[in-house]
């Protein structure tokens, strides 16, 4: 089937579902907490996070006041306070938290809050604000992060139930589309099969070269390091793997035998 053009203004869109995340952040005494989808892990060390905010949120100003914000995972059970909070600004409405149905707490290292009953929280101070066109990424310094105990190391969604966001009108109705996932397949890591792959192939090589001329190990080593373009330490692995299965032997004098 051919592909059809996708307009620039809604690109965005082939990304989702995305996951939707609350931001919260105080100053003052005013609070926000406003929906975001553009929100994402930008490094590991440091810890970094970004989320692509648009000036015109009360949530904006906000952040640029305080220098702080927090990521608030919610499960689907909040979608609907997620989906209010996302259609009025605190800007107009000075009770939205509350008209939302969330109930903020004091953030435990920054100068925010979070969101009573959030799954996951990870607090940031503002490393720095780029301008990104009509939004602004915020990169946020990791501060502190909890989390229910459905996360172990990774989420086991036995409570959480993310809540992936794919667009807000269709068919001409004004609404939010919300999907929400629950099912976890397992699928066995592939990387054993790409070895073995790999391994096998090494063999053919190295069975290739000895017909042509007797191979010791480190002749072995070059001539995979050569073919199979890896680096060296790699090739001496491979070789030394086949030696260790006894695929390959090298007998006295240097002769080859497999
Ligand atoms: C599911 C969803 C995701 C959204 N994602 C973002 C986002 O990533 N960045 C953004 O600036 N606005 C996003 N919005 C829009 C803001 O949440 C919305 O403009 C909100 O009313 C702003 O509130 P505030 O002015 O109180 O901050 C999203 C809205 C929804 C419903």
């Amino acid at each position: 089937m051919p592909h059809k053009n996708v307009e620039p203004s809604i690109a965005y869109r082939l990304l989702y579902p995305g996951l939707t995340v609350m931001i919260t952040s105080s100053w003052a005494n005013l609070d926000d907490a406003t929906p975001a989808t553009s929100c994402t892990a930008l490094s590991f060390r440091p810890a970094l996070f970004g989320i692509s905010i648009s000036p015109q949120t009360f949530i904006h100003q906000l952040i640029r006041k305080s220098k702080a914000f927090a990521i608030n995972l919610l499960s689907a059970k909040d979608i609907r306070s997620a989906s209010i909070a996302g259609d009025i600004s605190g800007r107009f409405n000075t009770r939205k938290v509350m008209d939302s149905g969330f109930t903020l707490l004091k953030a435990k290292k920054v100068n925010s809050k979070v969101i009573r009953g959030a799954l996951g929280v990870i607090e940031c101070s503002l490393e720095k604000r780029i301008p990104t066109g009509d939004h602004d990424l915020f990169v946020g310094k990791f501060e502190a992060a909890y989390a229910e105990a459905d996360f172990s190391g990774y989420w086991t969604f036995n409570e959480y139930l993310p809540i992936l966001y794919s667009g807000s009108t269709r068919n001409g109705t004004r609404h939010r589309f919300a999907q929400i996932s629950k099912h976890f397949v397992e699928i066995p890591y592939q990387s054993d099969l790409a070895k073995e792959q790999v391994i096998d192939h090494t063999l053919r090589i190295l069975r290739d070269k000895a017909r042509q001329h007797p191979l010791d190990r480190s002749i072995a080593i070059r001539v995979v390091y050569e073919e199979l373009n890896l680096r060296l330490s790699d090739s001496k692995y491979l070789v030394d793997h086949l030696l260790r299965q006894k695929k390959i032997r090298f007998g006295h004098g240097s002769k080859t035998s497999y």
